[in-house]
C-alpha cells in the first residue's frame, strides 16, 4: 500500500490523457459548460488579462478566448503537456490570439500581477495545497478583478439514490483521490477561501448535472475503465469486484434512466475596488 501511495503522489493526477479519458473529459465538459459558459459570459469582458488553471481539453479556454477580443490576453496553465498540446491544437481551429500556454503546476506557478480574472474548473481539488494556490491567485488580482473556481462537492452525490454500481464507482474514486491527496469536497471551501483572502463574494451557486442521453450515461463505465488499473495497483478493489461493478454500470447505462453526476459549486469573488494595493496602508 505504501508503494501505491508513493506512485500516486508522483503521478499527481489520477486521470491520464488516453483516448478514452479525452472523450470522457469532453463529455464532462459538455455537461459543465451548460453552467460554466453563461457564468463566463457574465464576467469575462474584451480586453481582460486572464489566467486559467488546468485547461484539460480546452473547453473553457476556448469560451474565454472567444470573449476576449483582440486586446485581451489569456495564459492557460496546466501540469500536463498532453493537455496543453490538445488545447493548443483545438484553439488553432478557432483562434488563439493572445493565448499563452504554460507548462507548470499551479502549486509552483508565479501569477503575473494585476490580473482581471483567474479561472479554474475542476482543478483546485487536484492541487496539493488548494488554499495556497487560491491565496496567490487572489493576491495577483487587480482591484475589481475576479477569481472564479468551479469545483466538486463530491460527497453530496450520495444524497441521491444512485443506480447500482455508480455508488461503488464514486466511493472508489474518492478513496483513490484520498491516496493522491486530492480534495473532492473543495467546492464547500470556496466561500471560506474567498473571505480569508480578503475578497468579496459576488456570486455563488451549486450545479448538479444530470446525465440524460445515451452518450452521457456511458461516462460511468468509461470512468471505471480509466481508473480500474489504478484501483488494482492501490489494492482498493479486486479484479472480480471491478468486473461486477463494470457490468452494473453498463447495465445502468443501458436502462436509460437519468443519472446524477458530481455536484459542482462555483464561487465568484472580487478584489474590492476600495482595497489598498499590497504594501500601501488602508485608509
Ligand atoms: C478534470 S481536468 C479539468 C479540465 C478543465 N478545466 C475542464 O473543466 O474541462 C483537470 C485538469 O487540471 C490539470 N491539473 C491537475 N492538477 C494540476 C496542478 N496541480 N497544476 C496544474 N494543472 C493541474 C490536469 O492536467 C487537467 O488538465
Amino acid at each position: 500500500m505504501r508503494g501505491a501511495r508513493m506512485s500516486m503522489q508522483k503521478q499527481g493526477y489520477v486521470l491520464p490523457l488516453t483516448a478514452e479519458e479525452t472523450r470522457r473529459l469532453h463529455n464532462q465538459a459538455h455537461y459543465l459548460d451548460r453552467c460554466t459558459d453563461p457564468l463566463l459570459a457574465r464576467y469575462v469582458r474584451p480586453g481582460m488579462h486572464c489566467v486559467e488553471l488546468g485547461c484539460g481539453v480546452g473547453s473553457s479556454t476556448q469560451s474565454i478566448r472567444q470573449i476576449l477580443g483582440r486586446t485581451g490576453t489569456l495564459t492557460t496553465v496546466d501540469q500536463g503537456v498532453a493537455f496543453l498540446d490538445y488545447t493548443r491544437q483545438r484553439l488553432d481551429q478557432t483562434g488563439n490570439d493572445g493565448v499563452t500556454f504554460v507548462h507548470a503546476s499551479a502549486e509552483y506557478y508565479a501569477f503575473p500581477a494585476e490580473l482581471d480574472l483567474v479561472f479554474g474548473r475542476a482543478v483546485l481539488h487536484h492541487t496539493r495545497d488548494p488554499w495556497d494556490v487560491y491565496a496567490r491567485a487572489a493576491a495577483a488580482l487587480e482591484r475589481g478583478g475576479f477569481i472564479i473556481f468551479q469545483e466538486p462537492a463530491m460527497s453530496a452525490i450520495f444524497r441521491h439514490a444512485l443506480p447500482r454500481g455508480v455508488e461503488s464507482l464514486w466511493r472508489w474514486y474518492i478513496a483513490l483521490g484520498e491516496q493522491g491527496g486530492f480534495h473532492f469536497d473543495i467546492g464547500d471551501d470556496l466561500a471560506r477561501f474567498a473571505t480569508r483572502a480578503g475578497l468579496e463574494i459576488v456570486e455563488m451557486a451549486g450545479y448538479e448535472p444530470i446525465l440524460v442521453s445515451d452518450e452521457d450515461r456511458s461516462v460511468y463505465p468509461k470512468l471505471l475503465r480509466v481508473i480500474g488499473d489504478q484501483l488494482l495497483v492501490a489494492g482498493l478493489a479486486s479484479r472480480e469486484a471491478l468486473e461486477k461493478v463494470q457490468d452494473e454500470l453498463e447495465e445502468a447505462a443501458r436502462e436509460g434512466i437519468p443519472m446524477s453526476y458530481i455536484p459542482f459549486i462555483h464561487c465568484v469573488a472580487m478584489r474590492p475596488l476600495h482595497a489598498a494595493p499590497a504594501g500601501e496602508p488602508a485608509h
